[in-house]
C-alpha cells in the first residue's frame, strides 16, 4: 500500500528545479508521497533536454517522490497516469476541454498547458524511486517568444485567476487512483488515457525520435504504453520515445 500522495508538502519560494529537490530528498530516504512545490524554478526542465519556463507565481511546479515496487518499464505507465490525472482535473474541476498527446503533453485547443517529467533512480532493473514532476501553466498571459502560440494557461482558457496551490489541491486526490492503477492495473490506465486523448487512434502523425522520422496512423497504445503507429506499408511500429506531430485527426480505416 502506497503512502498518500502529498501527505507532506514542502513549499519553496525559488528552487532550480522541484525535481532536483525531490531527488535529493528521495536519495536521503524521504518516503513516498512527499511533495515539493515551488513558486518559481530558475532551471525548470522538460523532456529531451528542453527547459520549462517557470516564472514566479504563474505556474504550478510540483514534484512527487514515488517508491513503486515495480520494474523500470513501469515508469512509462506512471508518466501516462500523471498526464491522465492532470487532464481529468482540468476537465472535471476546471471545465476545460483538456486533451492528451502522447506521451505526456496535456493540451487545450491544441496548445500545451501541462508537461510531465518522470525521472527514476534504478537499482538492478527495479525502480529504487521515481520523481514525478508536473508543470502546469496557470496564470501566464504571455509566453516567451520561443514557446509563443504553442502554449496556453488556465487563466487564458477560463478567465479565472486560480492560485497554483488550488490546482495542486484538486490534482493530488485525482492523481492517487491513477498512480495506484499504474502499479496494479496498468491496462486500466492505458484504456482511460486513450479515452482522454483525441490523437491516440486513427490520426495521421509524424514522429521524430533519435532513430529518425516516421509517418503513419495511430493505433492506440501497447500494453507497455508505447504508441502504436501503422506505416503506409501496413507495418506497425511501437514508438517508445519521441515527439509526435499530429497532421490530421480521425482518419477512417
Ligand atoms: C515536458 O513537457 O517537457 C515536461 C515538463 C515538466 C516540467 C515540470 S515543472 C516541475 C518539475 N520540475 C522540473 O524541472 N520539471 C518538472
Amino acid at each position: 500500500m502506497s503512502s498518500k500522495l502529498g501527505s507532506t508538502v514542502l513549499r519553496f519560494d525559488s528552487v532550480s528545479s522541484t525535481n532536483d529537490v525531490a531527488k535529493e530528498l528521495a536519495a536521503s530516504g524521504a518516503i513516498e508521497g512527499v511533495c515539493v512545490i515551488a513558486r518559481e524554478q530558475t532551471a525548470g526542465r522538460g523532456r529531451q533536454g528542453r527547459s520549462w519556463s517557470s516564472p514566479p507565481g504563474e505556474g504550478l511546479y510540483l514534484s512527487l517522490i514515488l517508491r513503486p515496487n515495480v520494474a523500470i518499464a513501469a515508469s512509462a505507465i506512471i508518466t501516462l497516469a500523471a498526464a491522465g490525472a492532470v487532464a481529468e482535473t482540468l476537465r472535471l474541476d476546471f471545465q476545460t476541454a483538456a486533451d492528451i498527446k502522447w506521451p505526456n503533453d496535456v493540451l487545450v485547443r491544441g496548445r500545451k498547458i501541462c508537461g510531465v517529467l518522470v525521472e527514476a533512480a534504478i537499482e538492478s532493473d527495479r525502480l529504487q524511486y521515481a520523481v514525478m514532476g508536473i508543470g502546469v501553466n496557470i496564470a501566464q498571459r504571455y509566453f516567451p517568444e520561443q514557446i509563443g502560440a504553442g502554449a496556453t494557461s488556465l487563466l487564458l482558457e477560463t478567465g479565472r485567476e486560480i492560485p497554483p496551490e488550488d490546482f495542486a489541491e484538486s490534482l493530488l486526490p485525482r492523481l492517487e487512483p491513477w498512480y495506484a492503477e499504474a502499479i496494479s492495473r496498468p491496462d486500466h490506465v492505458i484504456a482511460k488515457w486513450e479515452e482522454l486523448s483525441s490523437s491516440a487512434r486513427d490520426c495521421r502523425v509524424c514522429v521524430k525520435s533519435s532513430d529518425g522520422e516516421v509517418e503513419g496512423v495511430t493505433r492506440g497504445l501497447s500494453a507497455s504504453g508505447a504508441l502504436i503507429v501503422e506505416l503506409a506499408a501496413g507495418e506497425r511500429r511501437e514508438i517508445v520515445s519521441g515527439e509526435v506531430k499530429v497532421r490530421a485527426v480521425r482518419i477512417e480505416g
